[in-house]
Order: C-alpha cells, then sequence, then structure tokens
C-alpha cells in the first residue's frame, strides 16, 4: 500500500475547521432517543426553494494518478523522459544496449531532455527500449492503437525502428509495424499497432528496437488506446463512461493543490498546458509525481463538453503550498492578466487574443461559462494576503465579465464572494451530524459551493500513515454518511448551488494513491464504483426542481461522541450527543409532479416508515432504487466492483399515506407519482 503523503503542512487548520463545524453541528443534534414509527411528513403545496440545476457536479485534480495512468489515455508512462532529472524512469533496455537520458539533444525548449539508445544488436537479436506504462499497458481485443514517437539517428544509423506491443515474458507479440529509415534531424514516426482476438491482459509492454548497431535519440514517445468520442489526445472511454453515469452538471478543475502546486513555479500554469503536446514542458505536481500536462487546460473543457458539464474554472491567485506568496497590489497584476486571459480563452470569439489562440488550437466555439473560483484553500495563507488578493480578482473580473459568478475560497471582508467555497472531510458520524449544518444558514450572504467533501470511514484525516491499511475507497459505512450531508445539501440548495465530492478517481494500484478514500477505483484494464460513488449517481439521476419543505417525529438517534482529544481514560472531552439514524428529504420535478422522497437509513436493522404527503394525490405505483449493505464494511473493489450496487423496482401500496420499511444501511429514492392540490413558494422546512 502507498504512504499517504500530504503536500503543505495543513493539519492544524484542517482540525481548525473540523472543530468549528463540532460545535455547529452540535448545537442541531436531537436531545434524546424518540420511541414510535418516525414519521416523515411532505408538504408538497409548500415550495421551500429550488434545487440548483447545479448542484450535483464533479471535482478533479492529478492526485492518485487521475489523470497521467488514468483518465487521460495515454498509455506510456514517463514519454517525455521529464519524470526523473537523472535517470529514464519506467523506461527498461531490450537485447543489448545502454540508454541514459541526453540534455543535448533536445526535441525543443519543452521538451529539453531525450532518451538516447547506444544498440548493439548481437546476430538477429535486435536492440532497443521498452516502456511497461502505468501498472501495465492494456491489451484488449480488436482493438488499434496509435503510437507516435519523434526521433532521430546519429551519422552512421540507417536502420529502421520496429514498434510493438509484447506480452512482459516476450512470447507473444500483439501487433507490430516498422518504421524508419532515421534521419540525422528530429521527425515524427506514426504506427497504427491493431490487436487480434485476444484476452484482454495488463502485462504488457510497448517495444521500440532496432537490428542496426548505432545511436538513436527518442522523444515524446507515445501510445494512445481508442478514447472517448474518438478525441485525438482524449480520454479513456470506460471512465468517462462511468463519470457519466453520475449526470454531473459541472466540472471543477483544475484543482485542488493541484492548482497552487508546492511553489509559484510548479503552480498550474494554463499558458504551458495547451497547443501541441510536444510544446508543453509538463511540470511536478505537489502529490509526488510529473505531470506532463497532455490533460490540458482545452482538454478539461472538452471533458466537459463530452459530458454536457459547465466548467468550473479555477485561477491561480498567488499563492502556492509552500507559503509563497504573492501581496496584493501591483506584484499580483501579472496574475490577474494571466487569470483574464485563461478567461478569454474559455469564452472569448476568433478575434479577441486569447481566443484566436483557441480557434488554432482547434476548438472554434467559445465554452459556456459562469463560474471562476479565485485560487484554493486560501484560508492556509497564513500571510493574511486573500484579503487583499481576491478583491484583486473579483474586480478585475466583474469589469471585464460582469456576469461571472466569482467563488472565494474561504470568507473574505473586502468585499462580498458571490459564493463561498466550503471543504469537508469528516468521518461519516461527523457528516451524518452535518446533515442539517444549512438548515438555518442565513441566506442573506453568499451562496455556498461544497467544492471538496467525503465522508471517512476513520476519524483520523486522510493523509494519516493510518490510511495507507485501508482500501482505496470507501464502504458502506461512508456512503451513508454521504448520503445523509447530501439530503442537508439537497433540502438547502436554495443555497447550496453546487457540491462536488473529492477525491473522484484512483488507481487503485500500490504506490498510486497519495489520498483515501476515492469515490472511483480503476487499474489499466478495469474501473469501478465505490458505494459512495453509486450514492452520488443516485442523488444526481434523481432530483426535480422544486424542494419541498418537510418535518419528521420521532427520527431514531444514537448517542455519539465527536473524537479529537482524549482524556485519560481515552475518551474525547467532547460532549456526548445524539445522532440522528435517518435523514430525508423531498423534491419535485414540476413537470412531470413526481416527488422525489431519499431516506437514508444508517441503522443495522430494517427501519419502518411512515410517509404523510399534504398537499398532493399521490398515485398507488411508484418506482424506488436503493442501495444497501449486509454490513457496514460491505464495499467494492476491483475485484468485487458490483458488491454493492443501486437496485430499481417498481413498487406499489403508495398514496399520501403509507408506510414502509427501509432495509438496514440503506439509501433509498421513491419516485412517487403525484399531482398538486396546491402551492405556495416559502422558504421553511
Ligand atoms: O482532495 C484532496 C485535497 O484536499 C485537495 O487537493 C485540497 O484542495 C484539499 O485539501
Amino acid at each position: 500500500m502507498s504512504q499517504i503523503q500530504r503536500p503543505g503542512n495543513f493539519l492544524l487548520a484542517r482540525i481548525a475547521l473540523s472543530l468549528t463545524f463540532t460545535a455547529a453541528c452540535a448545537a442541531l443534534a436531537r436531545a434524546q432517543t424518540a420511541p414510535g414509527v418516525p414519521t416523515l411528513e411532505i408538504q408538497a403545496g409548500r415550495i421551500a426553494g429550488h434545487v440548483s440545476p447545479t448542484l450535483y457536479g464533479l471535482m478533479t485534480e492529478e492526485i492518485n494518478y487521475s489523470y497521467e495512468g488514468g483518465l487521460y489515455g495515454e498509455l506510456i508512462r514517463n514519454r517525455s523522459f521529464k519524470a526523473n532529472r537523472t535517470r529514464p524512469v519506467y523506461w527498461s533496455t531490450v537485447g543489448n544496449a545502454t540508454i541514459s537520458l541526453d540534455t543535448n539533444q533536445p526535441l525543443n525548449q519543452a521538451l529539453n531532455v531525450s532518451l538516447k539508445l547506444e544498440a548493439a544488436p548481437e546476430g538477429r537479436t535486435p536492440a532497443g527500449i521498452a516502456n511497461g506504462g502505468y501498472w501495465g499497458i492494456p491489451v484488449k481485443p480488436d482493438t488499434t492503437y496509435h503510437a507516435s514517437f519523434y526521433s532521430r539517428a546519429a551519422n552512421g544509423f540507417a536502420g529502421h525502428l520496429s514498434i510493438a506491443l509484447v506480452s512482459d515474458d516476450g512470447d507473444t507479440t500483439f501487433a507490430s509495424a516498422t518504421v524508419g529509415p532515421l534521419s540525422a534531424d528530429w521527425k515524427e514516426y506514426e504506427a497504427t499497432l491493431t490487436t487480434k482476438r485476444v484476452e484482454p491482459s495488463a502485462g504488457n509492454r510497448l517495444v521500440i528496437t532496432t537490428t542496426s548497431p548505432g545511436t538513436v535519440w527518442f522523444s515524446q514517445v507515445s501510445l494512445f488506446p481508442p478514447t472517448f468520442n474518438n478525441r485525438p489526445n482524449g480520454n479513456r472511454p470506460d471512465l468517462m463512461r462511468i463519470l457519466a453515469g453520475m449526470h454531473p452538471k459541472f466540472l471543477r478543475f483544475p484543482g485542488g493543490n493541484y492548482l497552487e502546486g508546492n511553489s509559484i513555479a510548479s503552480r498550474f500554469d494554463w499558458k504551458k498546458t495547451v497547443g501541441p503536446i510536444s510544446q508543453r514542458p509538463g511540470h511536478e505536481s505537489p502529490w509526488g509525481y510529473w505531470s506532463t500536462d497532455g490533460l490540458g487546460l482545452l482538454e478539461f473543457l472538452e471533458w466537459c463538453e463530452d459530458l454536457r458539464m459547465q466548467p468550473v474554472l479555477a485561477v491561480y491567485a498567488g499563492y502556492s503550498l509552500n507559503g509563497q506568496h504573492i501581496s496584493p497590489g501591483p506584484d499580483l497584476e501579472p496574475y490577474i492578466q494571466s487569470a483574464l486571459e485563461e478567461i478569454e480563452y474559455v469564452v472569448g470569439g476568433p478575434h479577441t487574443a486569447w481566443g484566436a489562440r483557441r480557434v488554432r488550437d482547434g476548438h472554434p466555439a467559445p465554452f459556456p461559462l459562469r463560474y471562476v473560483e479565485v485560487g484554493n484553500e486560501d484560508e492556509f495563507d497564513r500571510s493574511g494576503s486573500y484579503n487583499g488578493r481576491f478583491k484583486q480578482f473579483y474586480n478585475a473580473i466583474k469589469e471585464q465579465y460582469p456576469r461571472l459568478q466569482v467563488i472565494a475560497t474561504t470568507p473574505v471582508t473586502s468585499c462580498t464572494p458571490d459564493l463561498i467555497d466550503e471543504h469537508y472531510y469528516l468521518s461519516a458520524e461527523a457528516m451524518e451530524a452535518g446533515g442539517h449544518r444549512y438548515d438555518n444558514h442565513p441566506r442573506t450572504g453568499p451562496k455556498v459551493f461544497v467544492g471538496e467533501w467525503a465522508a471517512h470511514e476513520t476519524s483520523f484525516p486522510p493523509w494519516d500513515r493510518r490510511s495507507a491499511a485501508l482500501p482505496p475507497t470507501p464502504d458502506m459505512k461512508a456512503a451513508l454518511g454521504d448520503a445523509a450531508w447530501m439530503t442537508g445539501l439537497e433540502r438547502n440548495s436554495d443555497l447550496i448551488v453546487m457540491e462536488c465530492y473529492a477525491p473522484l478517481l484512483v488507481n487503485v494500484n500500490p504506490g498510486a494513491r497519495q489520498w483515501r478514500p476515492d469515490l472511483i477505483g480503476y487499474n489499466a484494464l478495469t474501473c469501478y464504483g465505490s458505494p459512495s460513488y453509486y450514492a452520488q449517481a443516485m442523488f444526481g439521476a434523481h432530483h426535480g426542481d422544486e424542494i419541498l419543505a418537510t418535518q419528521a417525529e420521532n427520527i431514531p438517534t444514537r448517542p455519539w461522541r465527536r473524537g479529537g482529544r482524549r482524556n485519560g481514560e481515552g475518551q474525547s472531552h467532547r460532549p456526548r450527543q445524539q445522532l440522528d439514524q435517518l435523514f430525508f428529504d423531498a423534491t419535485r420535478d414540476s413537470h412531470t409532479g413526481t416527488i422525489y422522497l431519499k431516506i437514508v437509513n444508517c441503522l443495522g436493522t430494517p427501519q419502518p416508515v411512515k410517509v404523510e404527503i399534504h398537499g398532493a394525490s399521490v398515485g398507488s405505483h411508484g418506482r424506488e432504487v436503493f442501495l444497501k449493505a449486509k454490513s457496514l464494511d460491505d464495499t467494492n473493489s476491483i475485484d468485487q466492483p458490483r458488491n454493492i450496487v443501486p437496485v430499481s423496482q417498481e413498487v406499489d401500496g403508495l398514496g399520501a399515506e403509507f408506510t414502509r420499511t427501509l432495509p438496514a444501511y440503506s439509501i433509498s429514492v421513491l419516485a412517487l407519482k403525484a399531482e398538486s392540490l396546491q402551492r405556495s413558494e416559502r422558504r421553511g422546512k
């Protein structure tokens, strides 16, 4: 298992955030366990607010090999030889050959190091280089791969190169092609490799060899499988499909810490991520590995386009994880200018400088853009400069793009942001305790974007070493905490404009992860959704546009004490509180009249509930989707991907009043066919 590492020292601030949350949640906790059958009342005639049309979305960054070795289709690891300054890591030799990094034969300024092969083939045994990809290269049946690389040869080399997909043991060549002859100048060579009817496998390598002795240099050695929508330089189809299953409405990118970088120099510098991939220098991600930036700004936007999501564009705001910051004022101006140009790249017409650049990069149409986030988690900037930095960005963005909504990453006093991005990484119980956090939140200030959050099975933080022993994706206990929390987000989505779980993706191979839990796991061949993924997918697929007022009686509770500092007997100093074990919310699709009732049963026993719907006539027939587990630690994995999946069934016996028994440890959505009797719009629960 990987060591969990965390960039920067965030621990104290993170604990402080949790403590504030504790105080707020303790105040909301129910006083005692209530007897009797829980009754959920829905006031179908009282619209408490409107469900934000952008509520459910995705948060993404380069972490856990999310793009390289994940969503980004590239199969060659360290394709540009920049992942390590001294050694050609992830590359090996074939036959009688030596390889080394060479800074004297660069392809260009961006790819300023190349791989030097000194080949001395013996007889008919070729010599060359091989790459095993990101924990394997997936070979699938009847599949066409596009291989390409730049190469040049030393004087005197007159040979060709063979490029082949070969099993690790060397016994099977799945497909091969020959390119050349090489010349003394850099030139790009391309080949198409098509497999036959073979068993899918991952223990394979891309092998480039020659039977001629001599010296050859390589740059940007690339291998792409078919991609989603056949986009050149595109994304892995199975991962795009599983993401589409969440019905996401937006994508928050490029981070997260990945936006900020460990230092200003290693921030996400968007201009270096656009244009031909051979002109992108790449950079060290704060999560400890190299990013080629093959998935750059335009690819993020095309990802949005492919899944019909709107971009939530985070712009670098002058603060990096090592504490470096740019003071507000003239020093910040170049960064503000860069952000404005980035926005222009996204939305500008062909007659604007950066819109024209996007056209040249292959995307004539501007992208829709409504939300721009300034920085990431700037509460960690202890200099206090965010107050001034945010205002300077806010004013500049609003002046040029008055219709854009500008998101602050922490509260500021210098001006009024349109939204504040709040992050919560807490135990499942703490997320349940937060199920009512927003019920009485003021509606007068900025709206809220819950831009990163996840329920954790444990109370220790995600970067804690103990996490290394746990599976990469969460179990049912966490999914229940997620769903309880989401009922609160949805019930308050007049205020909560957007929410997205984080992190989204994890390569499950040993050594690939820096953070857990993560929503979706994968290896070179397949992917799976965690129970938390399915909870998100269920919420994303079943909501209308109206929030209905609700109230409840007899909600079962259990005593719980929030973790934290412990006394001599190992007990938490915090007061005991009663934690709800049943969570729900109700929304309606105003076009069809369908009422969606979501109920989360955190108890390990089946739970009867009485439902009373006032102000609507409700048909006896409806549909139910539920996710359930036998025990809290039940989960999915790469080997058992469908252990816990939603089940959909038709149900009878519904109406304006009915009783149903919820399965133990379950998340249910009831779709009720209803017709309104009377309506009024007023906030109130
Ligand atoms: O989601 C993982 C990290 O958690 C993000 O990069 C950062 O914003 C947060 O602290």
